[in-house]
C-alpha cells in the first residue's frame, strides 16, 4: 500500500498562459526520492482479445494467443494489460453482452487458459486487468431469463415497465429514452408482457441497480475474478449504471431534446439527464473501490486498481477520484485527447487539452492519458498519420499513467470496412449511408505482427474482420528493425522509467507558430518535448516563452521518425529549426 501522499502533483508547475502552482512543495521532501505505488507511473496497454492473436486458426483472437505474446508486452514496457471482455457471450456487442459473468467464451478459451495467462503474465512481472461490465448483461444471461419468468428474487433484476397507450390505444414505450445504438431504449418482451430497458443493444438489458440483490451479485463477480488473480478492473459504461428513480406511479420522465441533431434515433438527439451521470453511480464506484481495498487487506498483494470508462463532463468525471472522506477509482479515464482534438485542431488546442485535466483534477490525485481505444478511430486516423509519434510522445512525457490501445505503438491506422463487412452493432443498426459515422470496426482490425498470412494474427486468411492491407509495412517485425513508430514508442517508454518523468514537475506551453513544448524537471535535470504540430517548418526560440524557463544547453535524446537530427546533437535553443510535424525530446 502506498504510504506517502506526496505521490501527487504536488510541486507540478503548470505553465500555459499563466503559471499555476498546484500544492506547496516542501523543499525537504524533494531531496529524498518519493515513493509511488505501482500503478501511478504505470504503462497500461489495452488488448482487444478478438483481434490480438489467434492461436487455433479460427480467425478470432484468443487467450492462448495473448499468452503467446506476453514477451511482446514486456518488450514494449507494459506494466499492466486490460482486456476487453472475454466472458461467455452471444457477441451481439462483441463481449459487452455477457451471458455468464463467471465463465470464458469458448472461442477465447476456458478458465484454465485464463489461469495460465495470469500465471505466465505474473511470472514476467505483468499484471492483468479485466473489463467489468456492470450496467447490463446479455438477454441470454440466466438472470434475465429468470427475470422474464418472474422467478422469485429475479423479478426486479432488470428495469421493467408496462409501457403506455397512445391515443389509438396502441401500446408504446414508457418514454422517449434512446439506446446508444439508435432507436428506443425500451424493448417489448412477449413472455413477461412488459418493456425492458436497454441503453445499449436490444440484447443488452440494463441491470437494475436500485435492487440491492443486483448490487450484491455484481460484487460477487468482482470477488470471483479477484480470486483468479486479476490486478483490477476497467469498468465499462459507468455513467449508465443508475437511472433516475421512478415516480410514485412507477414512471420515468422524458429526456429533453439536445438540439444537436434532427435524427430522432441518434442517441445524441436527447440530453441524458435522467439516464446518465446520476449521483448514485459515483457512490457505487466508491463501494467497488472499498471492495478492492478490503480484498487487499485480507489477501495481501499489490494495490488493485479501478479504471473508469466515462465520457461525461469533467465535473462529474472528477467525482470518481473520490472525495475528502472516501476513496474512489485510481484512474477515471482522461478522454480529453479523444473528445477535444483531431487533425484540424489548432496547435494551442493541444496545450489546452492537457490543461483541461490537470486544472480540474483534485489535489493529491494521479493524472492519466488515453489517446485511443476500441470504440474510437485510430489515433493516426484522427490526428493524422504524420502526428503518430507526436501523440505517443505527448502521452509518454506527461506525468502519471499512460494508456495505449494495442497497435497505436505501431501507428496502425483505421481499416477500411465496408457496410457488407461491418460487424459492430453501432454500424449494423444504422444504414449504408450513415454507418461510417457510427462504426467502431475500423479500429478493431487484427493486430499486425508480421508479413505472413493475416499479418501473423492467424494462420487462417479469413479473419473475423479483414486485416488492414497496410500490414506489409506496418507490423511489429518490420518496425523492430527500422527507424519506426515502434522504436520511438519504446524509447519513450524507457524514458518514463527515469526519475525525471516519474517524479518531475511539468511546465508546458507554446512557442513559434505552433510548437508544443512540455518540460519535465527533477533535481535539476530536464527532458523537454518540442513538437511541431503544423505541416510547415518553423524556427523557434525556446526561451521566448519565459514561463517555460528553458536555458542552457540541450541535446537531442529522442527524435521522431522523420527527424533528420542525430541523437546527442546539441541544439541552439534560440534558433531551433523544426521540420513539419517534427518532434524531439531534448535533455539538459
Ligand atoms: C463501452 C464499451 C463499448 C460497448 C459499450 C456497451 O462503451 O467500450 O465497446 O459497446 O460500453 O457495453
Amino acid at each position: 500500500m502506498k504510504s506517502f501522499l506526496f505521490l501527487t502533483l504536488s510541486g507540478i508547475i503548470l505553465s500555459l498562459w499563466s503559471p499555476v502552482v498546484l500544492g506547496c512543495q516542501n523543499p525537504s521532501t524533494v531531496t529524498n526520492t518519493p515513493q509511488k505505488d505501482w500503478w501511478e507511473t504505470a504503462q497500461f496497454y489495452q488488448i482487444y482479445p478478438r483481434s490480438f492473436k489467434d492461436s487455433n486458426g479460427d480467425g478470432i483472437g484468443d487467450l492462448k494467443g495473448i499468452t503467446s505474446k506476453l514477451d511482446y508486452l514486456k518488450e514494449i514496457g507494459v506494466t499492466a494489460t486490460w482486456l476487453s471482455p472475454i466472458y461467455k457471450s452471444p457477441m451481439a456487442d462483441f463481449g459487452y453482452d455477457i451471458a455468464d459473468f463467471f465463465d470464458i467464451q469458448d472461442e477465447y478459451g476456458n478458465l484454465d487458459d485464463f489461469a495460465e495467462l495470469i500465471k505466465e503474465a505474473n511470472s514476467k512481472g505483468l499484471k492483468v486487468i479485466l473489463d467489468f461490465v456492470p450496467n447490463h448483461s446479455s438477454d441470454e444471461n440466466v438472470w434475465f431469463k429468470k427475470s422474464v419468468a418472474r422467478e422469485r428474487g429475479y423479478e426486479d433484476f432488470y428495469v421493467w415497465h408496462d409501457g403506455k397507450k397512445d391515443a389509438n390505444g396502441n401500446r408504446i414505450p414508457p418514454n422517449n429514452w434512446l439506446q446508444a445504438f439508435r432507436g428506443s431504449a425500451w424493448e417489448w418482451n412477449e413472455q413477461r408482457q412488459q418493456y425492458y430497458l436497454h441503453q445499449f443493444a436490444v440484447k443488452q438489458p440494463d441491470l437494475n441497480y436500485r435492487n440491492p440483490e443486483v448490487v450484491a451479485q455484481m460484487k460477487r463477480v468482482l470477488t470471483y475474478w479477484l480470486d483468479r488473480g486479476v490486478a483490477g478492473f476497467r469498468i465499462d459504461a459507468v455513467p449508465w449504471c443508475f437511472e433516475v428513480k421512478a415516480d410514485e406511479n412507477g414512471n420515468y420522465p422524458d429526456e429533453p431534446l439536445s438540439g444537436f441533431t434532427d435524427d430522432k434515433d441518434d442517441s445524441s438527439y436527447l440530453r441524458h439527464i435522467y439516464t446518465q451521470d446520476q449521483p448514485e453511480t459515483v457512490d457505487m464506484v466508491y463501494q467497488w473501490r472499498k471492495l478492492l481495498d478490503d480484498y487487499q487487506r485480507i489477501h495481501g498483494g499489490d494495490t488493485r486498481v479501478l479504471l473508469i470508462e466515462t465520457y461525461s463532463g469533467l465535473d462529474y468525471v472528477m467525482q470518481f477520484y473520490g472525495n475528502k472522506t472516501t476513496q474512489g477509482a485510481q484512474i477515471p479515464f482522461n478522454f480529453q485527447f479523444i473528445l477535444n482534438g483531431n487533425k484540424d485542431s489548432e496547435p494551442k488546442r493541444y496545450a489546452e487539452i492537457i490543461k483541461m485535466w490537470l486544472d480540474k483534477m483534485p489535489a493529491g490525485k494521479t493524472p492519466n492519458w488515453v489517446m485511443g481505444n476500441h470504440d474510437q478511430r485510430r489515433v493516426g486516423s484522427r490526428y493524422g498519420k504524420e502526428r503518430i509519434d507526436i501523440m505517443n510522445m505527448i502521452q509518454m512525457i506527461l506525468p502519471g499513467v499512460s494508456i495505449t490501445y494495442m497497435g497505436e505503438e505501431l501507428g496502425m491506422l483505421d481499416g477500411d470496412i465496408t457496410w457488407e463487412q461491418s460487424k459492430d452493432p453501432a454500424a449494423c443498426n444504422s444504414n449504408p449511408q450513415i454507418f461510417q459515422k457510427f462504426t467502431r470496426d475500423p479500429a478493431r482490425t487484427p493486430f499486425q505482427w508480421d508479413t505472413s498470412t493475416a499479418a501473423g494474427f492467424s494462420t487462417n486468411p479469413n479473419t473475423w474482420l479483414p486485416v488492414n492491407p497496410n500490414y506489409v509495412d506496418v507490423n511489429v517485425q518490420n518496425e523492430r528493425n527500422t527507424k519506426s513508430h515502434l522504436n520511438v514508442y519504446k524509447q519513450m517508454v524507457e524514458l518514463r522509467k527515469t526519475d525525471v518523468l516519474k517524479f518531475g514537475t511539468i511546465q508546458y506551453g507554446m512557442v513559434g507558430n505552433g510548437v508544443l513544448v512540455i518540460k519535465r524537471t527533477y533535481k535539476g535535470k530536464s527532458y523537454v518535448l518540442v513538437a511541431n504540430i503544423l505541416g510547415t517548418p518553423d524556427t523557434v526560440n525556446l526561451s521566448s516563452n519565459t514561463r517555460l524557463n528553458i536555458s542552457g544547453s540541450l541535446r537531442v535524446k529522442i527524435p521522431s521518425v522523420d527527424s533528420m537530427k542525430q541523437v546527442g546533437a546539441s541544439i541552439n535553443i534560440a534558433q531551433l529549426a523544426l521540420q513539419q510535424y517534427e518532434a524531439l525530446v531534448l535533455e539538459s
